[in-house]
Order: C-alpha cells, then sequence, then structure tokens
C-alpha cells in the first residue's frame, strides 16, 4: 500500500510482517521466552486512564522539549536497534537522516550494520545522536569507541545493562534452524562486527561483557566526559544507585521484551522509580528518566511524559516503517506520532510539555511495587 495509506504504527507493522524477509520479521518482532512482556509492554498503557481538564486554552499546542541538552519536536527518540539493514539496504543511515528530518535525536546502536563512521558522516552538520553501549569483554575496544563517539560530539552514552545473557527468542531461533537446515543462501550484506553464519542472536551474545557491575562506574566516570546513562533499568534501588554512582540518567525499559520474560514494561516501573529518586533527594534535573518499549500512540508519549519521563523511545516502529517505506516511512511514523499528541494534549488542557503532570493520567490500575 502507499505510503498514504498509513495511519498509525499498527499499520507500518502489518504491511513489515507481510513484506519482510521470514529471517528478519523473525529477528525483529520476537521476544523472549513466552512474549509476554513483550505483549505487555504495549498494553500497560492501556491500564492508564486520562483525566483530561476543560477550558484550557489549547489554540496552540506545543509539542517540543529538550533533554540531555539536546532539542526534540516532541518528548521522542529513536533507540538503539542492531542490523538495520535487515530491515532495509539504506539501515542505519536512513534512520539518521529521518531523525534529522523528523527533529528527533537518534541513540546509534553498538551493533549496527554500517559502521559507526558511516552513522557519524551521515549527521547533518547541526545533528545530534545518542549512542548505545555494548561493554566488551575487552575494556581497551569499549574504550577506543567512546573515545571515538565523544571526539565526534556524541552527546550521551547509554550503557545496555540488561542484557548480559541474550534472551531466548525462539521465533528466531527457529529461522536460522530452518535456514541452516535448508541450506537457503544468506545475503551478502555487510554486518560489520557480526558473524551472520552463527546466527545474528548468539553472535551478538559473545560480544557482550557479562561480568560488567557496579564497580566498573567509575572507570566509564573516567574516560567519557559525555553524560552517561543505564538502559534497562527495572526497579528504584537500582535508579537510586545510579544516581549515587554520579550517573545522569536511567531508560526504564525491558529491551522491547526480548530478555526477562514476565518483567514489567517501563511505564509499570516508572512510578516506582520517580517515588525511590525523589525520596533518594534526588533533583528531577540532574538525573534524567526515559523510557522505552511499546510505544506505539501519541497518548503512550502523553503517559509517560505526565509520570516524568523526559521522552520515549521507539525501536520498532522505525524498524518496521523504515522496512517498507524507508526514510520517508521514519519520518511519516514520527509525524502520526506528532499528530497523536497533538490531539491528546489539546483533549487533556496541557498546551505545552510541561504543563503534562501526573493529574492528567490515573495510575491505580498499575501494578503495585
Ligand atoms: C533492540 N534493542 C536493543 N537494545 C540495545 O540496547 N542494544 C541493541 O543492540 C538492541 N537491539 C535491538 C534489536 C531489535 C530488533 C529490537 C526490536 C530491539 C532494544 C531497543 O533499544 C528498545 O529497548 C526496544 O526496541 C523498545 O521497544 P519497542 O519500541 O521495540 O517496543
Amino acid at each position: 500500500p502507499p505510503l498514504a495509506a498509513m495511519l498509525n504504527t499498527f499499520d507500518f507493522e502489518s504491511v513489515a510482517r507481510e513484506t519482510m524477509e521470514p529471517q528478519a520479521w523473525g529477528y525483529y518482532s520476537s521476544g523472549g521466552d513466552d512474549e509476554i512482556t513483550l505483549r505487555d509492554n504495549h498494553m500497560a498503557f492501556q491500564r492508564i486512564t486520562m483525566r483530561p481538564r476543560i477550558l484550557v486554552n489549547v489554540a496552540e499546542i506545543d509539542l517540543r522539549t529538550s533533554f540531555l541538552g539536546t532539542d526534540s519536536s516532541l518528548p521522542l527518540y529513536f533507540t538503539a536497534t542492531a542490523l538495520a539493514k535487515l530491515a532495509h539496504q539504506d539501515g542505519e543511515v536512513a534512520i539518521v537522516k529521518a531523525a534529522k528530518k523528523a527533529g528527533v535525536p537518534y541513540m546509534l546502536p553498538t551493533l549496527s550494520s554500517y559502521t559507526l563512521d558511516e552513522m557519524l558522516a551521515a549527521r547533518a552538520p547541526d545533528q545530534v545522536c545518542f549512542s548505545q553501549l555494548y561493554v566488551n569483554p575487552e575494556r581497551s575496544r569499549t574504550q577506543e569507541y567512546v573515545e571515538k563517539l565523544e571526539a565526534n560530539g556524541v552527546r550521551a552514552l547509554f550503557i545496555t545493562v540488561d542484557a548480559p545473557q541474550l534472551g531466548r527468542r525462539e521465533k528466531d531461533m527457529r529461522n536460522k534452524f530452518t535456514q541452516q537446515g535448508s541450506d537457503v543462501q544468506g545475503d551478502d550484506e555487510d554486518e560489520g562486527e557480526v558473524d551472520r553464519s552463527q546466527g545474528a542472536t548468539r553472535a551478538i551474545s559473545s560480544y557482550i561483557d557479562p561480568g560488567l557491575n557496579w564497580k566498573d562506574m567509575p572507570w566509564f566516570r573516567s574516560i567519557t566526559k559525555m553524560p552517561i546513562l543505564l538502559k534497562g533499568v527495572q526497579c528504584g534501588e537500582d535508579a537510586v544507585m545510579a544516581f549515587e554512582a554520579g550517573l545522569q540518567g536511567a531508560v526504564l525499559s525491558n529491551h522491547g521484551g526480548r530478555q526477562l520474560d514476565t518483567c514489567r514494561s517501563g511505564i509499570e516501573v516508572l512510578p516506582e522509580v520517580m517515588a525511590a529518586l525523589d525520596e533518594a533527594g534526588c533533583k528531577r534535573e540532574d538525573f534524567s528518566i526515559f523510557i522505552d518499549g511499546g510505544i506505539r500512540r501519541g497518548a503512550d508519549i502523553f503517559k509517560a511524559v505526565a509520570l516524568g519521563a523526559k521522552a520515549c523511545g521507539v525501536g520498532r516502529p522505525v524498524l518496521y516503517s523504515l522496512a517498507s517505506y524507508g526514510e520517508k516511512g521514519i519520518v511519516r511514523m514520527v509525524h502520526m506520532l506528532m499528530d497523536e499528541l497533538q490531539m491528546v494534549m489539546r483533549l487533556s488542557g496541557t498546551p505545552n510539555v510541561a504543563s503534562i503532570t501526573p493529574e492528567h493520567v490515573i495510575t491505580r490500575n498499575l501494578a503495585d511495587h
């Protein structure tokens, strides 16, 4: 179908399911084990109801915001996802360009299909990117990578902490089995560090150090001036520990339901984390909280912001809109979310991002901690 026929992010997902290579679809769409968390990520947002205010002047709605010193068209960024070339030959380069056009930051993945240099070169002169870091068992490699990011003006470092071992993604595993068993020729796309002959998920595992722990944090602080955030925090205690370790923030994330199954969605963890940080005397400006996982509607972004998130990450919606429509598809996907968020803000009586508060949503149906 033509791009103009896409009405929401789910439409992109349906088209991607029909048109992507089965192996690529399996890798992108799969979650860990029984995929309970994967399914709940979006559903958790539906357990939060709206509490709109009336008779506020909503003639003008301003979606713009800023986080980690970076302006954005709305409280949204593209999160890191490995191997974008499985979706489209332009891969991460198209995502960098779409991020610029849509006016949102992109978190460059460590395990990209294009090289870091190629991704950096695709940026517009004034474009700000973040970076996602998988920590290598060989720390000198990680240090070199981090120094290169900083030298190239990358604005923030997100260390992924929820993947000391990669989750069991059975859809992905079955596809690999079929591929090897039937001796189908692999495509010969260049995938950088990742050896496809071992299967994407297994090859990625060997790259990540399961020994990474809190004692490593001072070392990270010593090798870079970039703000450091932890991606994959799941409870209040760990957010407070990150704050006390001198880090700058956390992403409440379950890796898109791909790691520990039956853990909570980011939105469900958010009230616990905000309460714990307040109790620890952490000021909102000193430690930034983000969430990702299951963000599919403008209303989801509204709810996350209401509960204290600075912005939300989208993963699969970027890959799915890229898969069928390239860079243009991604830009359109963001514009849909902008239109939706604008409407939700208008109907809630919140003309700008700063006016969205916890009183605009009801969370009593979220799991208590
Ligand atoms: C991911 N994610 C991820 N995270 C990370 O820190 N490093 C990585 O290399 C990847 N790779 C990756 C590949 C694919 C195909 C997916 C779907 C996800 C997790 C990602 O950053 C984010 O947490 C989720 O994608 C958010 O959920 P949604 O938006 O996909 O529902």
